[in-house]
């Protein structure tokens, strides 16, 4: 029996685990009578209409599979009201009840726009950056971080044979959670960040005082956003006891089969989204912190900020000496 029809696609930059949330969404959504479509190529997809009905098959073996089976894009067209306007009417044409949409901030703010025009949108927090309000963790950051700690550790090993510096420059345009958590769990000496002013003589000071303290190697992560490795690295050069060399681990972070983390929260938070259709719940985001889930409506989490846990940067200072 069909109970009505819904849509699922994903949005902005890929993460791991987006494929496990589509994976719940279709098989949920199906156990529950519900016609699931998929929909490619994020916003972008919905509005030309690029969508099919999937079946409990179409998802079957992609629970361990990076990157999106749905594929995914940047669609920054729907900024303008004209568009905004003119995909809610193709999405109330094409009779869709909810757009379950798995995505970052931007992803977050389009559904939000759709939603003045009366469509209805249940977004799923997917972006490794762990940037998006309203959830403690998103879909993909575990599987990011891990791939960083596999990297960093090996770049530790030769750092301390030729008892070198290493700049690694993470991903993270607007946040610095990545640089800031990979330090933490890299045992780094620095992270640099874009919430924090870059203080170059400052740096300076604390990797010669690492030296002085008889430090091998010198590890720093910094998030893209903050300052580029190359830069640091001219404006470091011969001011810093140690050889320096950088490493950009660049999209190699965005890809990889999802951890188990990922695919257990991807799994949970397409679970409920589903339920949260079948109830009538509109335009909201299914977040999950400390040890519960969380039902926040859109237009509260628009705006928000979701900031780095700052004290980290004190556990970092403290444990690098
Ligand atoms: O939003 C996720 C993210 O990976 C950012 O960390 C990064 O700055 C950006 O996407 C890169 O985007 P693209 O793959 O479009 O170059």
């Amino acid at each position: 029996m069909n109970k009505g029809k819904v849509a699922v696609l994903t949005s902005g930059g890929d993460s791991p685990g987006m494929n496990a949330a589509i994976r719940s969404i279709v098989r949920v959504s199906i156990s529950n009578g519900l016609g699931i479509y998929g929909v490619q190529r994020g916003y972008k997809g919905l509005y030309e209409g690029d969508f099919k009905e999937l079946s409990t098959r179409d998802v079957s073996d992609t629970i361990k599979l990076g990157g999106t089976i749905l594929e995914t894009s940047r669609f920054p067209e729907l900024k303008k009201e004209k568009i905004q306007k003119e995909l809610a009417e193709r999405i109330k044409k094409y009779g869709f009840e909810t757009i379950f949409i798995i995505g970052g901030n931007g992803s977050l703010k389009g559904a939000y726009a759709l939603s003045k025009y009366g469509t209805s949108s249940i977004v799923l927090p997917g972006s490794i950056d762990n940037d998006i309000p309203g959830t403690e963790i998103s879909i993909g950051v575990d599987t990011a971080l891990n791939t960083i700690l596999f990297a960093v550790d090996r770049i530790k090993d030769t750092a301390t044979s030729h008892e070198r510096a290493f700049l690694i420059e993470v991903m993270g345009r607007n946040s610095g959670y990545l640089a800031l958590e990979g330090a933490i769990a890299t045992g780094a000496e620095l992270a640099i960040i874009p919430e924090c002013s870059v203080d170059i003589d400052k740096i300076i000071e604390q990797i010669k005082k690492r030296k002085k303290d008889g430090k091998k190697n010198c590890i720093i992560l910094l998030a893209e956003g903050a300052i580029r490795a190359v830069d640091l690295e001219k404006k470091l050069e011969g001011k810093i006891p140690y050889d320096v060399r950088i490493t950009i681990l660049g999209h190699i972070q965005r890809g990889g089969s999802p951890t188990a983390y990922d695919r257990i929260l991807a799994t949970r938070l397409g679970r409920m989204a589903v339920e949260q259709h079948l109830i009538g719940n509109k335009n909201i985001l299914i977040g999950f912190s400390g040890i519960t889930y969380s039902v926040l409506p859109l237009e509260r989490v628009v705006n928000m900020v979701k900031p780095v846990p700052m004290e980290d940067l004190k556990t970092l200072k403290y444990l690098s000496i």
